[in-house]
């Protein structure tokens, strides 16, 4: 049902080798986990999901595999060091990151992901969690909400759609998907050929629930940490927030010196670390968004350890 991107990107870029372990810290359905594993059968793969109920279907999906190549845990990627003490290995070959929801989780109405499907607002990935949209939509101020679209959707009609959500929730709660969905349509311009009114504010509050941009640089660094030398660290980001977070942190990874610039040598002594294997990003060729439209935003960059 979720048809992961870049595949082939990720295999050739991460340089897959024989006997390497890797980490998949988003394991999702496991699409690229099991093109990892297939390279060669020396290959295992240490899987993390924050999401139980993806785990329990990558769980089915990989019986032969569990255990054996294919070890998973539930949890948050950003508690790499903490979670990596449960794991056989410490240091990886090579680490993937496919940041965002997946199309089981879109597809899934209950969860509240989507704003063309009726559904409680609840946009949250682990269901352990205890702040769902519902509690942002409904409790917070308005100009706290209009900061929200505005910060993670980029959307222009913030300050509009937060005031049109205070006054509509002073009467009821704004309990469903479609009932935001809707709310955001009646204010806002006939949209024609462009997305969808609602698309800009369901990201924002999907960040927000899943607090997705908050340590993700500090994720990166954890990240690159547990990479053996030469190991590379892959990641495939969907909007241009997390890719920024992505290539500032990368570039730091190559270009650590603090010094201010019109120093002629550099005396802070910090040497790169890293070096970028892709100074673009790898995008989806116009074949793979054909087939799969979902790719059409995605972004992989890619950068290897040097020491
Ligand atoms: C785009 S999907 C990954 C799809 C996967 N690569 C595949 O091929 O099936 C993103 C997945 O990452 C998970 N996720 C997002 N943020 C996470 C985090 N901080 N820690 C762990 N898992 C996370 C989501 O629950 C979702 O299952």
């Amino acid at each position: 049902m979720h048809e992961p991107v870049l595949v082939n990107e990720v295999i050739q870029l991460l340089g897959v080798k024989e006997k390497g372990i890797y980490l998949d810290g988003t394991v999702g359905l496991g699409g690229h986990t099991k093109a990892i594993l297939k390279i060669a059968p020396s290959i295992r793969v240490i899987g993390i999901d924050r999401d139980k109920k993806a785990l329990e279907e990558v769980k089915k999906k990989f019986k032969e595999e569990l255990n054996k190549r294919l070890y998973l845990y539930k949890g948050n990627f950003k508690d790499i060091m903490t979670m990596k003490k449960k794991f056989p290995v410490q240091k990886f070959q090579g680490a993937l990151l496919d940041l965002g929801f997946s199309s089981f989780q879109l597809a899934d109405s209950e969860r509240g992901f989507s704003f063309q499907q009726e559904g409680p607002l609840d946009m949250r990935m682990d269901s352990s969690q205890k702040e769902k949209a519902f509690d942002i939509v409904n409790t917070l101020s308005e100009e706290k909400l209009a900061d929200i679209f505005f910060q993670f959707g980029e959307e222009r009609l913030s300050r509009q759609i937060a005031k049109a959500i205070c006054q509509r929730r002073k009467k009821d709660p704004i309990q469903t998907t479609l009932q935001l969905s809707n709310l955001i349509c009646e204010i806002s311009p006939r949209w024609g050929q462009s997305i969808h009114p609602a698309t800009r504010v369901f990201q924002a509050l999907r960040i927000a629930v899943n607090e997705e941009l908050e340590g993700l640089d500090q994720a990166l660094k954890d990240i690159f940490q547990c990479l053996k030398e030469g190991g590379r660290l892959g990641v495939i980001s969907f909007h241009s927030l997390e890719d920024r977070i992505v290539k500032q942190t990368f570039y730091s990874f190559e270009n650590p010196c603090t010094c201010p610039s019109d120093f002629p040598k550099c005396v802070c002594g910090k040497k790169p670390v890293g070096k970028r294997i892709t100074q673009k990003p790898a995008v989806p060729s116009d074949e793979e968004i054909r087939k799969n439209p979902r790719s059409r935003s995605a972004k992989l960059r890619v950068i290897e350890r040097v020491k």
